[in-house]
C-alpha cells in the first residue's frame, strides 16, 4: 500500500517542456537509416526524412533535439556538411565504428528534420578539434541576417531565412572524448569560444557549457566559479549501467537482481542532480543557470551480432521504468533542470524507435514519453510519495515513484510500480478531486516489442474510484500510468 499526496499550493514552478528532449548523434544507425534515408530511398520519406519515424516522434511530443553529438561533435566540421552532396567531404567517424561519414546529413538536413518533427534544434559545437572562428561562423551561418558572407552562403544553399537556433553547446564531454581537458583549461576555452557566439537579430543564444559526467563536483565548481556568469546552461551526463562499463549486461536477458540494480542506479540521478545543484546554488542562488542533462538513459551491451561501435540495444519494460523514474526526478528538480535529452532517439542506446530497413517499432520508452506529455510546460505540483521499499539484497528501491503537474485546472499524476512481481495499491489524495481517469503501460519486466510482435503498448485503465478527495489506483507489477485528475 502506498500513499501519494498532492499539494496544489506548493510548486517549484513550470516544468520546462525541454525536459522531455532527445539526442541524436552521427552514431551507428541513429541519423542514417534511422531518421534520414535520403530523397531517393524506397522507404517513404519527405525530403529524405523517413515518414514513419517522423510521425512517431511527433506523437511522442519531442520538444528539442540535440545534434550532431556526443563525441562526434568534437570531430565534426560543419562546413563539410553543406553545399552539393556530391562534393561534401568524406570523413572517418573515429569514435563510432570507424565508418565513413559522407556528410550527406548536415546543417540544412538537421534543420529540416526539426521542422518536420516540430521541435527546437540544439546544436553542439566543436571545441576539441575546431576553432573559435569555425564555431563563430556556424552561428553566423545559422542565424545571421543581412548580407554577410555566411548568411549569403546559407541563402545560396537554399535557405535565405535564418534558422533561428536558440540552444548552442560549447563542446561535449571536454573532460573526455572532447579533448581530455582539465576544468581550468576548459573554463578558459569556454570564455573565449562563448565570447564570439554572437546574437543575430532577436536570436539570443542560450549557451550551454560542458558540465560533469560523474558525481565529483570539482569540474562544476571550477566552471561555475570562472564562467558561471557567461553561461545559460551547464550540462550533466549520467548513464544507467546495470553491471560495469566493461560488461554492461544484456538489454533483454537479466536476473531479478540486475533488474533492481538497474532501477537503483537510475534513481541515483537524483543524487547526481542534488550534488551538482548544491555547487551551482553557491555561485548562482537565483538559479539563472539551468542544469541541462543532455545525455541520460540505459547503456547495455549491443545486441548480439551487431557492430559494437553502433550501440544498438533492445528496450524492455525495465527501460520504461528507468525512463519514468528519471522523468519524475527531473520534474522534481524543475527549478534547476531546464532541459534533458535521452540518449539516443532512434537505434542507439535507450531509443524511442528502432528500425530495420523499412520496418519500425515503438519501444516501451516511447510510450512513457507519450504518457508524460501533459507535464510539458505545466505547473509542477508537489507530490509526496510514501511507499515501502522492495528489491533484492543491496538493491532496495522505493516501489512507487510519482510526479505531478497542473494545467488549466487539470492535474496529471504519473506514477510507476517498480515491483517486478507484486501489484501496488495506491491512495492518491488531492483536495476537491471529483473525477479521475488513467492510461497505463504494463507488461512483464522482460517484455519488449519486436519487428514482428508488439505486445507492449498503452491501454485505458479501468474506471478509478473517487471518494472524499481520494482516488484508489491499483497498478499491476512493472507499470507506468498517467492519471488525469479534475
Ligand atoms: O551517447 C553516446 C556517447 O556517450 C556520446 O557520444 C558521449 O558524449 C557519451 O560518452
Amino acid at each position: 500500500m502506498a500513499r501519494i499526496t498532492l499539494d496544489p499550493k506548493r510548486s517549484l514552478g513550470t516544468i520546462d517542456k525541454n525536459i522531455y528532449g532527445h539526442f541524436s548523434e552521427h552514431l551507428g544507425r541513429c541519423v542514417y537509416q534511422g531518421m534520414y534515408v535520403g530523397p531517393e530511398s524506397q522507404i517513404p520519406n519527405v525530403n529524405g526524412m523517413r515518414t514513419d519515424v517522423v510521425e512517431a516522434l511527433k506523437k511522442a511530443g519531442v520538444p528539442v533535439l540535440r545534434w550532431p553529438g556526443g563525441c562526434f561533435a568534437d570531430e565534426y566540421h560543419w562546413q563539410d556538411g553543406i553545399g552539393p552532396k556530391e562534393t561534401r567531404r568524406r570523413m572517418v567517424n573515429s569514435n563510432w565504428g570507424g565508418v565513413v561519414e559522407d556528410n550527406s546529413f548536415g546543417t540544412h538536413e538537421f534543420m529540416e528534420l526539426c521542422r518536420q518533427i516540430g521541435c527546437e534544434p540544439y546544436v553542439c559545437g566543436n571545441v576539441g578539434s575546431g576553432t573559435v572562428q569555425e564555431m563563430s561562423e556556424w552561428v553566423e551561418y545559422l542565424n545571421g541576417v543581412g548580407d554577410s558572407t555566411m548568411a549569403r552562403r546559407r541563402a545560396e544553399n537554399g535557405h535565405p531565412d535564418p534558422f533561428h537556433v536558440k540552444y548552442f553547446g560549447v563542446g561535449n564531454e571536454s573532460w573526455g572524448c572532447g579533448g581530455q581537458m582539465r576544468p581550468e583549461y576548459y573554463a578558459d576555452e569556454y570564455r573565449r569560444y562563448a565570447c564570439f557566439l554572437r546574437q543575430y537579430g532577436d536570436d539570443k543564444l542560450f549557451k550551454i557549457a560542458c558540465g560533469p559526467g560523474t558525481e565529483d563536483t570539482a569540474w562544476t565548481k571550477v566552471l561555475m566559479e570562472r564562467c558561471g556568469k557567461l553561461m545559460d546552461g551547464l550540462s550533466l551526463h549520467y548513464y544507467t549501467i546495470c553491471n560495469n562499463w566493461q560488461h554492461k549486461g544484456s538489454a533483454t536477458e537479466f536476473s531479478t537482481e540486475e533488474y533492481y540494480r538497474t532501477l537503483s542506479r537510475a534513481l541515483y540521478m537524483d543524487q547526481m542532480i542534488r550534488r551538482h545543484e548544491n555547487v551551482m546554488n553557491v555561485y548562482d542562488p537565483e538559479k539563472r543557470v539551468g542544469l541541462v542533462v543532455d545525455e541520460w538513459g540505459t547503456w547495455f551491451d549491443v545486441e548480439p551480432g551487431t557492430n559494437p561501435g553502433f550501440l544498438y540495444q533492445q528496450n524492455t519494460m525495465r527501460d520504461a521504468l528507468v525512463a519514468s523514474v528519471t522523468l519524475d526526478i527531473f520534474n522534481g528538480h524543475c527549478d534547476r533542470v531546464v532541459m534533458a535529452n535521452l540518449a539516443q532517439i532512434v537505434n542507439v542506446l535507450q531509443s524511442l524507435v528502432l528500425t530495420d530497413g523499412a520496418r519500425m517499432l515503438l519501444t516501451p520508452t516511447f510510450f512513457v514519453f507519450c504518457l508524460y506529455r501533459a507535464h510539458q510546460g505545466a505547473r509542477q505540483v508537489e507530490c509526496q510519495v510514501e511507499s515501502q521499499k522492495g528489491g533484492t539484497g543491496d538493491w532496495q528501491v522505493p516501489l512507487v515513484s510519482a510526479s505531478a503537474s497542473e494545467k488549466e485546472g487539470v492535474y496529471t499524476l504519473t506514477l510507476s510500480n517498480l515491483s517486478m512481481d507484486a501489484p501496488a495499491d495506491v491512495t492518491v489524495s488531492l483536495p476537491g478531486v471529483s473525477e479521475a481517469s488513467g492510461r497505463i503501460l504494463s507488461a512483464e519486466a522482460h517484455a519488449y516489442n519486436s519487428f514482428d510482435l508488439s505486445p507492449v503498448g498503452i491501454r485505458d485503465m479501468e474506471p478509478l474510484a473517487v471518494c472524499d478527495g481520494e482516488v484508489r489506483v491499483t497498478l499491476p507489477p512493472c507499470a507506468v500510468a498517467a492519471v488525469t485528475l479534475k
